[in-house]
């Protein structure tokens, strides 16, 4: 029976007592993959791990799961805007830069980029950091997408003007 990769693994313990320096997890991604900083100007979304249940026959995180993940990631900006009822009109752009695996830590993190009459477009990237290895992360994924707010028979709407602080 294969090591369950979501259970953190005993670290080995030098001879003195001392703990040795851990040894860098097996990610299978690419030597190439650059380590990234988190973004600063973009709003942590969403954190997710994925398991062996999202998988592709291939034992890699199947895409689909990832784009399902991004467009839950991306409504929660634009939902704060359009306060009822919206749908996804488009993903004008998805990347899979690096493969995602099973005992990734996924972090979602996204910002504004426009607020039309009725739809809403943000930007979304996705950063990944192995489970036993953390605080080292590669950008996996990153892909934009509009909202489009809806009514009560599912026509678009218009966008709520945000009411000032001050009005409150
Ligand atoms: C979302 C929906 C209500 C929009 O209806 P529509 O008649 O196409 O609406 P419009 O053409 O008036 O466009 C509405 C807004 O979407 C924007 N939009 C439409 N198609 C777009 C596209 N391909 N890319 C970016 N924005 C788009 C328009 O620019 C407009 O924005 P604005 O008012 O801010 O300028 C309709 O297309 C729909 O129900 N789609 C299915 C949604 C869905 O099921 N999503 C989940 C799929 S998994």
């Amino acid at each position: 029976m294969s090591a369950n990769p979501l259970t953190p693994q005993p670290q080995a313990t030098a001879p003195s007592g001392q703990a040795s320096t851990p040894t860098p997890a097996k990610t299978d991604r690419k030597s190439s993959a650059a380590r990234v900083q988190l973004p600063t100007d973009e709003e942590l979304v969403l954190k997710v791990i994925p398991l062996p249940r999202d998988c592709n026959a291939n034992g890699d995180i199947f895409g689909g799961w990832v784009m399902a993940q991004v467009d839950l990631a991306g409504a929660v900006i634009p939902a704060r805007y359009t306060q009822g009822r919206m749908a996804t009109v488009a993903v004008n752009e998805f990347v899979f830069k690096q493969p995602v695996r099973v005992g990734d830590i996924l972090s979602f993190f996204s910002k504004l980029v426009r607020i039309g009459r009725t739809s809403i477009t943000v930007k979304v990237e996705v950063y990944a950091e192995h489970f036993r290895l953390q605080g080292q992360y590669t950008k996996v994924t990153e892909a934009s997408l509009t909202y489009v707010a809806i009514d009560e028979q599912g026509n678009p709407r218009e966008v709520p003007k945000p009411t000032p602080p001050d009005t409150m």
